[in-house]
């Protein structure tokens, strides 16, 4: 298949961006390089033999859209957003503006030029606090606490509704739980701006010595060790959900929504100790108190993407720890 992959230079669209390379088919990047660089382009061609093509472009501007997607695609896989969730609390226009208009601009352009299969990059927030463990796809949808929250609950219903008007048309809504790791060559991963929001990214650079210690959020949610307990997933079998996604629905009228998750929750202390593991250096850590919105726990139940599209997860929580450290501690 030829996949125009919007987003395709940042931390999952780089992942999947290889493994459809490795599977065969042709992506086409598309990304603005507002959170990403180029080099990450060439860094895929270490991986995979040559490099995919690349085009500088706003998924805003029509125009620039227009034409590339006139050259014909089988898919969309949809990845650019901005996704800083206290960032998102700040500039809720830009947020707005960037993830909702942005991709309705962007579903103009695909219904315009008859590019009918589309995958979209949902959040496991869309649940928002959840009703029961695990999460399953038939859950409602929550509140969300933030604009980023909000912006994906627009976007699955936008998609809905464009499904509906179009019925021939298959919408993937992948809902991911927590996407961590990088790919075992250390050439790509995860390269947040500044001081980093998610958890994961903390702890690498704590254990880098970048950052003296990790504040634990929350020591008192009802869990087994009293921190939060999230669903981890490594980066690289989230990519391999989409392969799967798009070989499994491509042609498939409907919209399909699966859980993107190993079905396993880990504590927060649970990853801090992992990581010490996988790294050999101590991640100094205090307890504080918990942070505005967070949920107390949150794992996927992945029967239904087990099932319908033939996919798992392979990679357990020390293999994060240990690609995240590689990606972390590489030659810079
Ligand atoms: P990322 O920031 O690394 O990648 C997003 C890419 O989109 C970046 O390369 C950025 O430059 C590009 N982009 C943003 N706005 C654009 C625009 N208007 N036009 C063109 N390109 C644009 O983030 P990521 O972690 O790879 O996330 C990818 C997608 O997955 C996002 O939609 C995000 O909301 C969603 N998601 C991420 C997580 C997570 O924990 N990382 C969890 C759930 C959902
Ligand atoms: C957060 C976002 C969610 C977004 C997801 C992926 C919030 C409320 N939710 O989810 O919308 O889809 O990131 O981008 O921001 N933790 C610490 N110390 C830290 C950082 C995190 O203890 O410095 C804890 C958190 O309290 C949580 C766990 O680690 O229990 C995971 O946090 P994080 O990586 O930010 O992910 P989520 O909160 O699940």
């Amino acid at each position: 298949m030829r996949v125009l992959v919007t987003g395709g230079a940042g931390f999952i669209g780089s992942h999947t961006v290889v493994a459809l390379m490795e599977a065969g088919h042709e992506p086409v990047v598309l990304d603005n390089l507002s959170n990403s660089r180029a080099s990450v382009i060439r860094r895929v061609g270490e991986i995979t033999g040559s490099a995919p093509e690349f085009h500088e472009m706003d998924i805003r501007d029509q125009e620039a859209l227009t034409e590339l997607a006139s050259q014909g695609f089988d898919a969309c896989v949809h990845f650019a957003a901005l996704k800083a969730v206290g960032e998102s609390v700040e500039q809720p226009i830009r947020y707005y503006e960037n993830n909702v208009a942005g991709t309705i601009s962007l579903l103009s352009v695909l219904l315009e030029t008859g590019i009918e299969n589309f995958v979209f990059s949902s959040s496991a927030t869309v649940y928002g606090i959840p009703q029961s463990l695990p999460m399953t796809e038939d859950m409602p949808i929550g509140e969300a606490t933030n604009p980023y929250g909000q912006s994906k609950i627009m976007m699955e219903q936008v998609l809905a509704d464009v499904q509906i008007a179009n019925p021939t048309w298959s919408v993937s809504l992948l809902r991911y739980f927590n996407p961590v790791g990088a790919h075992h060559s250390s050439l790509i991963g995860e390269d947040p701006r500044g001081i980093p929001n998610n958890l994961m990214p903390y702890v690498a650079q704590v254990a880098e010595g970048r950052l003296p210690k990790l504040r634990v959020f929350g020591g008192d949610y009802p869990t087994p060790d009293g921190t939060g307990i999230r669903d981890f997933i490594h980066v690289v079998d989230l990519a391999a959900g989409h392969v799967a996604a798009l070989e499994g629905l491509a042609g498939k009228p409907g919209v399909h929504i699966h859980n993107l998750g190993t079905g396993r929750g880990h504590s927060v202390l649970e990853l801090v100790s992992a990581y010490e593991g996988a790294s050999g250096q101590p991640i100094p850590y205090e307890i504080v108190e918990r942070r505005a919105g967070d949920v107390a726990e949150s794992w996927a139940d992945v029967s239904k993407a087990r099932s319908e599209l033939g996919w798992a997860t392979e990679r357990d929580l020390i293999d994060m720890c240990r690609d995240s450290w590689g990606w972390q501690s590489r030659a810079k």
